[in-house]
């Protein structure tokens, strides 16, 4: 098959987008296909450069490299943005149209909130993952909330700021986040009213919806489900802090324990839970739900992953090689269960 990975894009995530595209296109070129990665912000294929740090094994200077290139063009990033010129661009159209599927490799904003997967909807474009609506359930935390919670889902408990809004009536510990993100960017954990008013200001820089929930102390698992299957949950170990951004991507800063060492009750009980609140928001084909479980045994759902990570080290990825589902039959797998 001819298929084009889309990466990069807009978001906050960008950078981890271009990763995950790499490997998802190696991946399918070792599985026969003719495939390639495609920056929906350029227009033009990116994986070479992002080959060359990755076969040198050097990450770092990989993230460095991306990032200088991010840092180099904010100000034609933001021109763009603002005149939508370049992205999605009618090269980027007309590539996605030739394809027999287009591998949705992107993460966050403009990507994995369903504006492309409805704009692929209206113009008979094959794409993976879940449709448009609901990848904007899972997208925005505030709107996951309001459809999961009233379906018996446990989520914390917390309010909702629109930009200009006071926190009336602060507590705290809390943990204050913007709607629409992913990969910890904004979040904050907030013990002290000292502390609070960097945190919005953090927060409402990515997004004019901001979440403030309680904290809940306890230990982090992730939950994928294939095809409304649940894999085995993974522990999130990070050696110091909380999974942030940091944790998240740097070499060894968190230990990532799967099968997760939980009770046989426990684990059911968050594989039940992953597999509701994708079959609640209407999300199909795979998808990772993040959680938390406190002292008292007690499990919290923060959130719905409808693209998750996809380098073979990921959550997802790693949870179905528990699983027996090597990278390259998960990723077979998910244009399969895509196309048909
Ligand atoms: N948002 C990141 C990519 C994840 O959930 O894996
Ligand atoms: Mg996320």
């Amino acid at each position: 098959m001819k298929i084009v990975v889309l990466a990069g894009g807009t978001s906050t995530e960008r950078d981890i987008s271009l990763v995950t595209s790499h490997y998802v296109c190696e991946s399918l070129r070792r599985n026969g296909h003719e495939a390639n990665v495609l920056d929906v912000f350029y227009g033009i294929d990116d994986a070479e450069a992002i080959r060359f740090f990755l076969e040198k094994n050097d990450l770092a200077k990989l993230e460095e490299e991306l990032k200088a290139k991010t840092a180099g063009v904010e100000a034609e990033l933001e021109r763009r943005k603002e005149t939508r010129e370049g992205f999605f661009g009618p090269n980027v159209l007309k590539l996605c149209k030739e394809a027999d599927v287009v591998f949705m490799g992107l993460h966050g904003a403009n990507g994995e909130d369903g504006k492309i997967q409805g704009t692929f909807e209206l113009l008979d474009i094959k794409y993976t993952g879940t449709d448009s609506l609901s990848s904007a359930i899972s997208m925005d935390k505030d709107l996951t909330k309001k459809v999961l919670v009233p379906n018996g889902i446990p989520m914390p408990k917390g309010i909702v700021l629109h930009k200009g809004e006071e926190f009336a009536n602060p507590f705290y510990p809390c943990v204050v986040k913007p709607a629409n993100g992913g990969s910890s960017v904004g979040v904050s954990i907030v013990n002290s009213e000292a502390e609070l008013s960097k945190a919005l200001d953090y927060a409402f820089e990515s997004d004019d919806t901001v979440l403030v929930e309680e904290y809940v102390k306890g230990r982090e698992f992730s939950a994928g489900v294939l095809n409304g299957e649940p894999l085995p949950v993974i522990e999130i170990v990070p050696l110091k802090g909380w999974y942030d951004y940091e944790n998240k991507y740097a070499d060894g800063a968190t230990k990532h324990v799967c099968p997760a060492e939980l009770s046989d009750e426990i684990t059911k009980q968050m594989q039940h839970w992953a597999v509701e609140c994708l079959k609640v928001a209407g999300v199909t084909i795979y998808g990772r739900v993040d959680m938390l479980l406190d002292e008292n045994n007690n499990i919290f759902c923060l959130e719905i992953n409808t693209l998750p990570g996809m380098t073979p080290t990921s959550l997802l990825p790693h949870e179905a090689s528990e699983a027996g589902i090597s990278f390259d039959e998960l990723t077979q797998k998910v244009v399969e269960l895509s196309i048909n």
